[in-house]
């Protein structure tokens, strides 16, 4: 008999992709009949701490998909906070993703099965997809156009069906920490010097117009990691991470940065970026 064991997909999507992505795998594994609780982590303290105990109280395997975009070259740092948080256990084992978009898919992936290994769960596999880059959301031809697309869907399909293939074994067979060594080495290094902070003084600053502003409250609304107050404009705390979807997605446009110097950035990395396949599943 098949022993049975429990999902739980981790996520942070501030414009969306990685929310899609971990709808893939959800809706992959409710087909295969796999208990699934998914968890979007940024927003809503106190429902995350109630997945974590069932994390924690388990008694069947577990199975932990962790979803990060990539932003500078890495996971988000609340991601990589939370491997920090996760329970220790046994029989536990965990697939990172990472959404990216063209320029580098960075360290993110190493940085993640690195932090799950080092936290006692087994990384069975792992993934990477191609998706539109979210800086660009105001270009009719952003790097990564047209992804995730139906190809990068039915490659993370692929990916819950060797996981769960894998899961089925008395002992899975986990992934080696080289597949996600993939960045030349030379390279890896300059990414780890690299963070939000430094892309926070590269990146152009907000202004917040006044006169368009209606104090709605949507920019705090949306912000994914709840780093943004009315007082009584919008102002940015500490843990911002710069996603950019206040500017997006407020109403009045009372947000503007002009991200036009980005562009050209973007675009030299990707084109420099000699990454093989850009959407990727890696398995044992
Ligand atoms: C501040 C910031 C930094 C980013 N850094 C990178 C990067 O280093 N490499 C890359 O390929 N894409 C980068 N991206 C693009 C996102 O990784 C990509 O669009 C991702 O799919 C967004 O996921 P989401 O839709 O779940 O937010 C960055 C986006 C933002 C806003």
């Amino acid at each position: 008999m098949i022993e049975n064991h429990k999902n739980f997909i981790f996520y942070c999507s501030p414009a969306g992709t990685t929310r899609h992505a971990a709808g893939v795998i959800a809706d992959r594994l409710r087909a295969a009949d796999s208990e699934v609780t998914l968890c979007e982590v940024g927003k809503n303290e106190k429902q995350l701490s109630q997945v974590l105990q069932e994390v924690a109280e388990a008694d069947a395997k577990v199975c932990l998909y962790l979803g990060s975009p990539v932003y500078s070259s890495h996971a988000l740092p609340l991601m990589m906070a939370l491997i920090e948080r996760l329970p220790v256990k046994s029989r536990a084992y965990a697939v990172p993703f990472a959404t990216w978009g063209g320029a580098t898919s960075g360290l993110a992936l190493e940085e993640m099965g690195a932090a799950l290994t080092a936290k006692g769960y087994g990384v069975l596999a792992a993934a990477k997809v191609l998706a539109v880059h979210s800086l660009m959301w105001q270009l009719d031809n952003p790097v990564g156009f047209g992804h995730p697309d139906a190809a990068d869907d039915r490659l993370l399909e692929a990916l819950v069906e060797a996981v769960e293939k894998n899961l089925s074994l008395p002992e899975p067979l986990l992934l080696h920490s080289a597949a996600l060594e993939y960045q030349p080495r030379v390279m890896a290094e300059d990414m780890r010097k690299l963070n939000l902070r430094i892309a926070g003084k590269i990146l152009p600053q907000r202004e917040i117009n006044q006169d368009k502003c209606t104090q709605c409250g949507q920019c705090a609304e949306q912000c994914p990691v709840a780093a943004l107050t009315l007082n009584p404009w919008p102002s940015f705390a500490e843990n911002c991470i710069l996603c950019f979807n206040c500017m997006r997605l407020c109403p009045e446009e009372a947000i503007a940065a002009d991200l036009s110097a980005i562009y050209a950035r973007i675009r030299e990395r990707a084109q420099a970026a000699r990454e093989g396949e850009p959407s990727q599943i890696y398995l044992p």
